[in-house]
């Protein structure tokens, strides 16, 4: 492109854009990259059906049989490229410290070398041949004080559809700008420019090198290589969770792997809780909870599914808002009978990624309800109930999603939307543990809940590329996500306790669960799904004072009597396999907090280890 050309042309912005500093950076962007073109997302539904057909004549897109799946799509990525890369994560801090011991870190001036400067930096050229779309989003409400503008520079239309769905996208976010309105610069290419002639891939990407980049000081995202979920459509994970979360830290609030819900007990009273649950271990699904019949009168509406924006208010209690619009869930498991809500948001105005096609033009994949006979697997190769028996191959990728619009959801909460964010009566930490981790434990204090919360494990999941089912720390769920020093996010979640208690009496109270505990036969103990309301109507019973519990050394937990087993057939015995914490167990539980602790022990704040003590020295012989 013409550099004498003004920014505005270079930048082929319309006529309705004001913002200088945002046509200059396009521009800028726009020369590195050597993008073909520049289009100006609108966010409007003609816009969306545009690029959903483009995207099915370019071969990404499988539009399905309408009569099944009206207005949805199947992409299939390529294989190289199904997860987020927690490896080819970078938090790029001035100091190495400020990122800590859990996330990667690389000096910025080396890293913009490496990305946007240097002789070979990969950004330049990237977009040869493809379209840069400028993606103006907000998170959260638009024009609401505690949201933020981002604006995505990506050469993916598949990530500007899904941005579309996820956030509060175009044409209105611009107006908001005005003319110097901030935004966190957000620039994403999939990292396979096109030579002239060269014919384009159906998941172009680039299958060796990614990079996903955070300056969390001057608060922008680079992001190279992928097209797939988290690494790719920036506005989640990149911008709600790791550069909100040094806001956050900044300016006196949380930014958290958290679910929201609402939940209604028989009397009408409503309370809130939000769940940190690490990735694919069952926030959406709990976010979707519908109680058993036996538990009728008590009723679970959503107010978000993966990331919590937790602000404290005038009167001390914390509120929190989800700074998304749509969900991008795991498929895989949900059905009828597990999530009959998440079913039912599903039926059209979907976008599918890496589930099994059926041949009547519909979606499949594990745990959805009997196999097709025949379909097409997400690496567009026969699949039958046969080859799967015979050869283990699945049908579906593991982490395999759906992409679709929170207003398809039909629990959604009337307060989904709303800028002052609902007020939390209880937090919720669960990990995903085979052994170890009692059903449901609620701490004494505050301190006792941010240490269990600190010092939680799980094992990996597909969410993320690597070895999976391996037990780790995750902190708070956050250990992917957060933008800083984890012992400075301790220290933040601890002072939050004064600053509350200032003003209010009543802090939230603090919850860990565990639905992943498994028999000698290897299954699942507890039901969990629906059957996860027992134990949520435990807890907020706790909450009002109504229900009982029994202390032991590192909270309180219910004893059989204290839960609501109408309609289920559970006995004691089974309930004692996984509700007890048994002393040797957490012996060696410890010790696998204290490697965390280690790592951390620089800036780890002295009421962690405290904590700890306190509960070795409560064990029991
Ligand atoms: P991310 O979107 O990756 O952050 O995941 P998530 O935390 O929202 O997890 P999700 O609700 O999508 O559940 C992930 C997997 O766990 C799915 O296969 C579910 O079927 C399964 N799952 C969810 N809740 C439960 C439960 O209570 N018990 C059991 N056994 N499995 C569950
Ligand atoms: C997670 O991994 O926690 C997700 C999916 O919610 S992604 O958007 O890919 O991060
Ligand atoms: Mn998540």
């Amino acid at each position: 492109m013409n550099q004498a050309m003004p920014a505005r042309e270079r930048a082929r912005a319309p006529e309705h854009v004001h913002h200088a500093r945002l046509i200059d950076w396009v521009a800028q962007i726009a020369a590195l990259t050597e993008a073909a073109d520049v289009y100006w997302c609108d966010g409007s539904d003609a816009e969306y059906q545009r690029l959903c057909q483009q995207l099915v004549d370019a071969g990404t897109f499988t539009r399905l049989n309408p009569a099944k799946r009206p207005n949805s799509f199947l992409a299939c990525s390529d294989p190289s490229d199904v997860a987020r890369v927690e490896d080819r994560t970078f938090i790029c801090s001035q100091q190495r410290d400020d990122a800590g011991p859990t996330n990667n870190w690389m000096d910025p001036a080396e890293m913009r070398q490496l990305l946007q400067t240097g002789d070979k930096a990969l950004f330049k050229g990237a977009m040869r041949g493809r379209t840069l779309y400028v993606i103006p989003f907000s998170m959260g409400p638009l024009g609401s004080p505690i949201s933020h503008i981002g604006v995505e520079l990506s050469d993916s239309p598949y990530v500007a559809v899904n941005m579309k769905l996820m956030t509060r996208m175009g044409r209105a976010v611009l107006d908001l700008l005005g003319r110097d309105g901030d935004f966190v610069p957000c620039v994403h290419s999939v990292g396979a420019p096109l030579q002239a002639g060269q014919a384009d891939v159906n998941w172009p990407c680039n299958a060796s090198t990614k990079y996903i980049v955070h300056y969390p000081e001057t608060q922008e995202i680079w992001s190279y290589g992928s097209g797939y979920g988290g690494n790719a459509l920036l506005g989640k994970k990149c911008f709600a969770l790791r550069i909100a979360s040094t806001m956050g830290r900044e300016q006196g609030w949380l930014a958290e792997h958290m679910l929201i819900l609402g939940v209604t007990n028989p009397e009408g009273r409503k309370f809130h809780v939000a769940a940190a649950f690490p990735s694919a271990c069952g926030k959406t699904n709990f976010a979707m909870l519908i109680p058993p019949p036996a538990l009728a009168g008590w009723k679970v509406t959503t107010i978000g599914d993966d990331i919590a924006w937790i602000k404290p208010g005038d009167d001390g209690r914390l509120y929190a808002i989800n700074p998304e619009a749509g969900y991008f869930g795991v498929a895989p498991g949900t059905n009828a009978e597990t999530n009959p809500n998440c079913m039912r948001s599903l039926e059209r105005d979907v976008i599918f990624t890496n589930v099994a096609l059926t041949d009547d033009g519909d979606v499949w994949w594990e745990g959805m309800g009997p196999a097709p006979a025949h379909a097409v697997d997400w690496q567009g190769r026969d699949w039958t109930p046969q080859i799967a028996a015979e050869s283990g191959v699945k049908a579906a990728h593991p982490n395999a999603r759906f992409t679709v619009a929170a207003t398809n959801n039909p629990a959604l909460d009337p307060a989904w939307d709303d800028a002052a964010g609902v007020p939390i009566d209880a937090f919720i930490f669960g990990g995903r543990r085979s052994t170890t981790v009692p059903l449901v434990t609620e701490a004494r204090t505050w301190r006792e809940g941010i240490y269990m919360a600190a010092t939680m494990g799980s094992e990996t999941t597909a969410a993320a590329v690597g070895q999976q089912g391996v037990v780790r720390r995750d902190p708070f769920a956050m250990l992917p996500f957060c933008g800083y020093n984890m012992s400075d996010y301790f220290r933040h979640w601890l002072d939050m306790e004064h600053k509350l208690q200032a003003r209010s009496s009543s802090l939230p109270r603090i919850f860990c669960v565990n639905w992943f505990r498994k028999g000698a036969d290897g299954k699942f103990v507890w039901p969990g799904y629906g059957d996860n309301a027992r134990v949520l109507k435990w807890m907020v019973e706790r909450v009002e004072g109504r229900a009982e519990g029994e202390g032991h050394f590192f909270g309180v937990s219910p004893r059989y009597a204290d839960l609501d087993w109408t309609g289920l057939d559970f006995d004691e015995q089974r309930f004692a396999s996984i509700i007890d914490a048994d002393a040797a167990a957490w012996r060696a539980e410890l010790a696998l907090h204290d490697e965390l602790l280690g790592k951390l022990a620089q800036r780890l704040p002295a009421e962690i280890r405290a904590t700890r003590q306190a509960i070795e020295a409560a064990l029991p012989n």
